[in-house]
């Protein structure tokens, strides 16, 4: 029997739990020739801003250890530009499609999802409150009271499904994950990118035009995972779990520990079908250990 992989987000239901990460994905068109994007549970565009930005100076990314920093500093045309450019594609596939919004004020975030409340083609918003590459502070997701804010005021302008995108750079993560619940998510995503910097020991300068980056890959999974393990215990909403994951195994650690769909980020980097390989790594496990849907392998982490 075919195991069924469809998981809820709030009201939205997705035909299996993967999805492509914020940022590493473009707005989904760029990688039309590369995988079948029908077959991904939902893309998550690179997040807007209400006006274009031109991002940090380069160079905005290095290789590290088993990972990658980045600051691309929110480099976007802007809603209108998405909204007329971007939107008409997506209009073309059928995987859920979720936007990704960045802000500098409450405000701001209340004007983009007025904005993009109105356009069907888009299923949900995923707040981003913990992008670390901005200066001024664009980590919202670092208290709860301003992650409670601006997930709030979301809330109350919208009826999409609103997911809360939290940062790793916290003492106590899980307290936000439920601070954004209070406040009316309907799900959080973790983690965004740690903070952290390289340096050119021939040159004495830092690697990247911004001095510090998000580290993201392979070298944060364990932690990441520990995170939404911490976050899974103590919310009710759905958790959707990110960090480094490259392949099946990796996205089941993930679901085992409680996330009930997961996002591929820098491993569409290096292969730009991970998400599709994912998708039929969860499905051949389940199908061999006669796991009949998502509910069974949510969070059933004997401990
Ligand atoms: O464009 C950016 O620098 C976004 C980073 C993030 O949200 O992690």
């Amino acid at each position: 029997m075919k195991p069924d992989l469809k998981v809820k987000i709030g009201r939205l239901e997705l035909k299996n739990p993967v999805m492509v990460a914020s940022g590493t994905f473009g707005s989904g068109e760029e990688y039309k020739d590369l995988l079948d994007l029908n077959k991904i549970g939902a893309i998550v565009t690179k997040s807007i801003t209400l006006k274009a930005r031109k991002g940090n100076p380069p160079p905005r990314i290095v290789e590290t250890p088993s990972g990658m920093l980045n600051s691309i500093g929110l480099q976007n045309d802007g809603v209108e530009a998405f909204i007329k450019e971007k939107i008409p594609f997506l209009k073309t596939i059928r995987s859920a499609v979720i936007v990704s919004i960045a802000a500098h004020s409450v405000n701001d975030y209340v004007k983009l999802a007025e904005r993009l409340d109105d356009i069907k083609r888009v299923d949900a918003l995923e707040i981003n409150i913990s992008c670390p590459n901005v200066k001024g502070g664009l980590e919202f997701s670092r208290e709860p009271v301003s992650a409670f804010e601006v997930v709030n005021a979301v809330r109350r302008k919208t009826k999409k499904t609103v997911i809360a995108k939290l940062s790793p750079n916290v003492t106590d993560i899980a307290t936000i994950a439920a601070a954004a619940e209070d406040a009316g998510a309907d799900a959080v995503s973790l983690v965004n990118t740690f903070t952290g910097m390289a340096v050119d020991i021939d040159t004495k300068r830092p690697v990247l035009g911004n001095i510090v980056g998000g580290l993201s890959g392979p070298a944060i999974k364990p932690i990441a995972l520990r995170m939404v393990w911490e976050v899974f215990k103590k919310v009710r909403i759905p958790v959707i779990g990110m960090g480094g994951i490259m392949d099946s195994d990796d996205a089941l650690e993930f679901i085992i520990a409680g996330a009930s769909a997961v996002e591929i980020g820098t491993a569409n980097f290096v292969n730009p079908k991970a998400a599709v390989e994912v998708i039929d790594g969860i499905e051949r496990y389940m199908r061999q250990g006669r796991i009949k849907n998502m509910k069974e392998l949510i969070g059933c982490l004997k401990v």
